[in-house]
């Protein structure tokens, strides 16, 4: 436990982060400094280098063979427009699911409204989503599908694979918004057929806030105009855009701290496994799970399988309102939450908890068995009580 507090908000941003993470920051901010890839002396070269080691470790974590097929933005919000905006035009077809967080629901529903073709395909009450349904949608001007990778509402993770396969055999591009899988989940993606990889570096991933990335098959680049032109420290001689990768989309002076950081937290989960984080997270799902079903006036949403789900759990309690939950949690018990619509009123109305919302918790690798326990003890309690008195008083 950190100075009183249960942190159990890392679906919103991963705390604490590893000291690798701001130790990389600081030394890049005490011994390096300079901006990459202009200046051509040995700190602006140094800096690069710091680049070029973030964009290879997250190339060896998704499976990508060429590092400079990954274009850092500032987040998955700012990744997932690039692709919406830069792929998507009048008259073309897209397809996503009702499970989606907002940053990509609010770009659909503007181009939309600019003459882009939407189909929402509907997951179950309890966020699963069928390939099927998805193959069903697929029409003649399908131009993409964009699907969220796990739902950060109940954590159900969705069939990529499957999808992958479809997507791949009908010649439609898969995009991914990885937003709470990256790093918490393994991801390959050639074995899943992914073509764009929208990811943000703050969550799993183990970097600062203002990181993010999306990966761009071979090709693609063609097709996605860039969201911002300037400055790019390459052909200075041009008044145009490069048109190679990942300069196309990296205007302007990068967050080379924050990406210093973001390669270093990459490169610490690279080394703890991929296999062990998720075993850890998925152990301390299940506690959750299985004390939270065992509590009398607790409804807990989502397939309430461990295996089938990223370390995310919504749940109510009947009588309280989610922000009387999360409140009472946070004064009394120090246990930290996130309640209400979570960005992605979509996936609340599927799974009928709009407009109220849930309380979440979610445990990251840094949670403890001992902080899920107490966790659990301040619910039950609170739970109890309202089962009482109808007040989250004691
Ligand atoms: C599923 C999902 N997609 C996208 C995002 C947006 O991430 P960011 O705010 O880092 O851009 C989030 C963040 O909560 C998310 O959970």
């Amino acid at each position: 436990m950190r100075d009183g507090v249960i942190y159990l908000d890392n679906a919103a941003t991963s705390w604490p982060k590893p000291p690798e993470t701001f130790k990389a920051m600081e030394e890049f901010m005490l011994s390096v400094g300079a901006n990459p890839g202009r200046s051509g002396h040995r700190l602006s070269i140094e800096a690069g280098r710091v680049i070029l080691e973030a964009r290879e470790a997250l190339a060896a974590l998704f499976g990508v063979d060429d590092p400079l097929r990954i274009v850092f933005t500032r987040n998955a919000t700012e990744a997932l427009n690039l692709v919406l905006y830069g792929l998507l035009r009048p008259g073309d077809h897209v397809i996503t699911s009702s499970m989606e967080h907002n940053s990509v629901m609010r770009p659909l529903r503007d181009l939309q409204e600019k003459g882009v073709e939407l189909t929402v395909v509907e997951a179950s009450p309890r966020g699963e989503l069928d390939p099927q349904d998805v193959e069903g949608a697929i029409k003649e001007n399908t131009r993409l599908i964009v699907l969220t990778h796990a739902s950060n509402v109940t954590g159900t993770l969705m069939p990529l694979t499957e999808i992958g396969q479809i997507a791949r055999r009908k010649g439609v591009p898969l995009c991914v918004d990885s937003a709470q899988t990256a790093g918490a989940y393994p991801i390959d993606v050639e074995a899943m057929g992914i073509d764009l990889l929208a990811f943000t570096g703050h969550k799993s991933l183990f970097g600062p806030q203002g990181t993010g990335g999306l990966f761009i098959r071979k090709g693609l680049e063609e097709a996605i105009r860039p969201l911002l032109r300037g400055g790019t420290g390459s052909r200075s001689e041009l008044e145009e855009q490069p048109d190679f990768l990942p300069d196309k989309y990296e205007s302007g002076t990068p967050n080379t701290v924050g990406i210093a950081g973001l390669g270093a937290g990459v490169r610490f989960l690279l080394s703890e496994g991929m296999e062990r984080i998720r075993a850890k997270e998925e152990a301390l799902t299940q506690t959750l799970l299985e004390g939270l079903s065992d509590t009398p006036g607790v409804t807990l949403y989502g397939t309430c399988d461990p295996r089938r789900q990223i370390a995310v759990v919504s749940f109510n309690i009947d009588g309280l309102s989610p922000s009387e939950v999360a409140m009472a949690l946070d004064e009394e018990f120090g246990v930290l939450t996130r309640p209400g619509l979570h960005c992605a009123p979509s996936a609340h109305r599927t799974i009928g908890t709009f407009p109220q919302g849930t309380v979440r918790l979610s445990a990251g690798y840094f949670t403890t068995e001992e902080e899920i326990g107490m966790a659990l003890r301040a619910v039950q309690e609170l739970a109890a009580r309202a089962r009482k008195g109808g007040s989250t008083h004691g």
